[in-house]
């Protein structure tokens, strides 16, 4: 299957047809999610919390993201992929915004890079971006790189004045150029009504069905990730504890000798090789 583009995304929209996006962040993982037929794949910064073990996404660094995009292209090299812009990387000017999404495109080819939040400043950034030739994909609602002022990680828009202020901020997102919006943990009437108004594919987690598209992290749909699994979090397999079993059982044979089994698990001698290595190690004393 050929990569997806930005006119495809737009005739799935116009033909109802949704969006499957999933993250990745490494070879592996972005090899089987290609084979499985997800349309978009996200390098998300929660790369900090599913594969380095922070807490949170704030210590992602552009070099941690820049080596995990090249993974994902390697492992999936004919799907649409995102870039997740790491905390301060695009935040403090316009320039700094337009060299570091510069870096993803050209340094890992990518297909786009995604930024958080819908201000002003973040209107501008978005349109200095684009304006670069970059594709950029919005995020509102629950946006952990903006923890602090959103109250938390918690749900979004659940009043009806919160809930106006997201249909004006993916409007405000849409305007500034953005190919498409991500909204993250909001009210479904919410991810609706954002849907209803927009003129771009809009991509919900945790934003309920009625979205364009939608997102998971592999790792909580796969039941890798078990710090903490978010209510909108569906988990297709117990991937972890497959792993965990696999583990214990090998520490267990290799502990009472029934792992490697000679034959099976082993490189062979030829018959006379053996026999001129015996008669050598003889000689040697
Ligand atoms: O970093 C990420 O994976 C994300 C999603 C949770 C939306 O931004």
């Amino acid at each position: 299957m050929s990569k997806k583009t930005v006119n495809d995304f737009n005739g799935m929209v116009e033909a109802k047809e949704k969006i499957v996006y999933l993250t990745a962040y490494d070879y592996l993982t972005a090899k089987m999610e290609e084979k499985a037929g997800v349309d978009m794949i996200l390098v998300g910064d929660s790369l900090g919390m599913v594969c380095l073990g922070y807490d949170t996404t704030f210590p992602v660094t552009m070099d941690d993201m820049i080596r995990h995009c090249q993974a994902v292209r390697r492992g999936a090299p004919n799907t649409f992929i995102v870039g997740d812009m790491p905390y301060m990387s695009y935040q403090a000017s316009d320039e700094l915004a337009v060299a570091n999404a510069g870096r993803f495109i050209k340094e890992s080819l990518v297909d786009a890079v995604k930024l958080e939040g819908a201000g002003p400043m973040i209107a501008n950034r978005i349109k200095a971006i684009t304006a670069a030739g970059i594709l950029v994909m919005g995020h509102i609602g629950l946006t952990p790189q903006f923890m602090g002022q959103i109250g938390g990680y918690k749900a979004q828009g659940r009043s009806a004045k919160a809930a106006l202020s997201l249909v004006k901020q993916a409007k405000l997102v849409e305007e500034s150029g953005a190919f498409s919006v991500l909204v993250e943990g909001v009210p479904s009437a919410v991810g609706k009504a954002i849907t209803e108004r927009a003129n771009f594919p809009v991509l919900g987690i945790g934003a309920g069905p009625y979205t364009h598209g939608q997102l998971l992290i592999y790792a909580d749909m796969v039941g890798l990730y078990d710090n903490f699994t978010p209510k909108f979090v569906k988990k297709y397999a117990n991937v972890g504890e497959v792993m965990v079993k696999a583990f214990s059982d090998y520490v267990q044979e290799t502990r009472e000798g029934m792992f490697p089994i000679d034959g099976e698990h082993t490189y062979k001698m030829k018959d006379e090789e053996a026999v001129e290595f015996w008669s050598l190690l003889e000689k040697e004393g």
